[in-house]
């Protein structure tokens, strides 16, 4: 099996990398193509592989290219893990927002939304050519916003495009461990849209538990979502939210906070991986052990100033032990390659998953996976408040999708304006200026300007 990653010189490739080396199995990936348009950084990240392969007899074979029809020949998986605009953009598009006094956020937001529109056209023209070279590959998709990505990729590739995200597998492994219950063993009664979704059950042979867990404070006090939410407001939900429902429900606490940080999470970013892939120019760097300590630095400061904005204190140990998306990654190709069944909260096509949204939005829900892709498992119906939230921030990935396709300023004030985290349509209008400016990509939708499809 040969693996093609897209955005190769990314930096948790080694992530994937690791998953796939404890893979011994036979029908495993055994070659994996690094593709990037940044040759300094394919370097880098082969240099860490090089390392994580050492001793490794079966280790996959890699190779990095920038050339992107060569990458994508022959591929069976292609895992796409790109970044437009780097982590600059990223720090704009925080910053941007942050600005104008509404949430500045990587996904979430007025910031999801600019993300989304740098991304939407570069991500549906790999779609088209990995449809092209490619047409049989299963596509994996991590780029954010990644319930939005993964629809517009499955324009082009249907079902074959599947998104990921460790966001909440992480929260259902850490509900299981506080529970005392082997979260592979677990059902997770979850769904709504990546990065926005709740836990409404948690079954453990055929029983649910998660009453438990909601009835108990000192259990709600011991895991990261228990201390970002507060036991009261779990109480009151009756589900545990994917933990970006912190800037719904703490909006204005989370806004201050960021305002008043020193720099965006995309700006420390940035200096934190200019620094290493800086350090990665010197051969006689230690590769893995210079990446891994970039690692943990990163995961330890994860939103923490909304875990300051609860009180939540440090993050745990236990917490970061996410079970991360690479493993989802890893399982996910497993089981379509060998027809190995198993069960995946995935980014996919709702069918009749949920009956408000029509059949081809993607929507993040347990899967069962095999050798024919994933097929959504039925859900009990979403509480009114969540399907209000779903709802809007459908309609506004809609009209992020519309503005990507017709470049028009219109479509793309309707995309900020409509999203329940920006509120006011002259809010919108002045986001849209921000973004245009900050953006060279996004100079089309400046005022006056005629609309530009890409
Ligand atoms: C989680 C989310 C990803 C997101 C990342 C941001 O892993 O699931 O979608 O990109 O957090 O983390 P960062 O360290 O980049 O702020
Ligand atoms: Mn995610």
């Amino acid at each position: 099996m040969k693996l093609t990653i897209l955005g190769g010189g990314g930096f948790r490739v080694p992530l994937v990398y690791g998953a796939l080396l404890a893979d011994h199995a036979e029908g495993r990936v055994s070659a994996v193509t690094l593709y990037d348009t940044d040759a300094d950084r394919l370097t880098a990240v082969a240099r860490v592989l090089a390392e994580q392969a050492e001793g490794i007899p079966d280790a996959p074979a890699v190779l990095a290219t920038t050339d992107l029809d060569e990458a994508l020949r022959g591929a069976d998986f292609v895992f796409s893990a790109i970044r437009v605009g780097g982590l600059a953009g990223r720090a704009a598009d925080e910053r941007v927002a942050l600005d104008e006094g509404v949430l500045g956020q990587e996904t979430v937001g007025a910031g999801g939304i600019a993300y989304g529109l740098r991304t939407v056209p570069v991500a549906v023209g790999l779609a088209r050519r990995i449809a092209r070279l490619a047409p049989h590959a299963w596509v994996i998709n991590f780029t954010n916003p990644a319930g939005l990505v993964t629809e517009a990729m499955s324009h082009h590739l249907g079902d074959r495009v599947i998104g990921i995200c460790d966001s909440p597998v992480g929260l259902g492994r850490r509900i299981a461990r506080v529970l005392g219950a082997d979260p592979d063993l677990a059902r997770i009664d979850y769904v709504g849209l990546n990065h926005l979704g709740w836990v409404r059950g948690l079954y453990v042979g055929g029983r649910d538990e998660l009453p438990r867990l909601l009835a108990d404070p000192g259990l709600l006090g011991s895991f990261e979502e228990g201390r970002l939410f507060g036991a009261d407001w779990l109480r009151s939900l009756g589900s545990v939210p994917n933990e970006y429902l912190h800037y719904y429900y703490f909006n204005r606490e989370a806004v201050r906070a960021y305002q008043e940080a020193a720099q965006t999470r995309g700006a420390f970013l940035r200096e934190q991986q200019e620094g290493f892939y800086g350090r990665m120019k010197d051969p006689a760097t230690p590769a893995l052990a210079t990446w891994d300590r970039t690692r943990a630095e990163r995961e330890a400061t994860y939103m923490s100033e909304n875990r300051e904005v609860a009180g939540a204190g440090e993050r745990e140990e236990s917490d970061l032990d996410s079970g991360g998306y690479e493993q989802v990654a890893v399982a996910l190709m497993r089981a379509v390659a060998r027809n190995e069944q198993t069960s995946l909260i995935l980014n996919v096509r709702n069918g009749s998953t949920l009956a408000v949204l029509d059949a081809d939005a993607v929507i993040e829900v347990p899967c069962l996976v095999d050798a024919n892709g994933a097929h959504p498992v039925s859900v009990d119906p979403l509480p009114y408040h969540a399907t209000g939230l779903v709802t809007s921030v459908k309609a506004v990935e809609r009209a992020v999708l519309a503005a990507a396709a017709s470049g028009s300023r219109e479509d793309a004030v309707r995309a900020f304006a409509l999203h329940p985290l920006v509120d006011s349509v002259s809010v919108a209008r002045r986001l849209v200026d921000g973004y245009a400016h900050a953006h060279p990509g996004l100079a089309h939708l400046r005022r006056g300007t005629p609309a530009a499809p890409s």
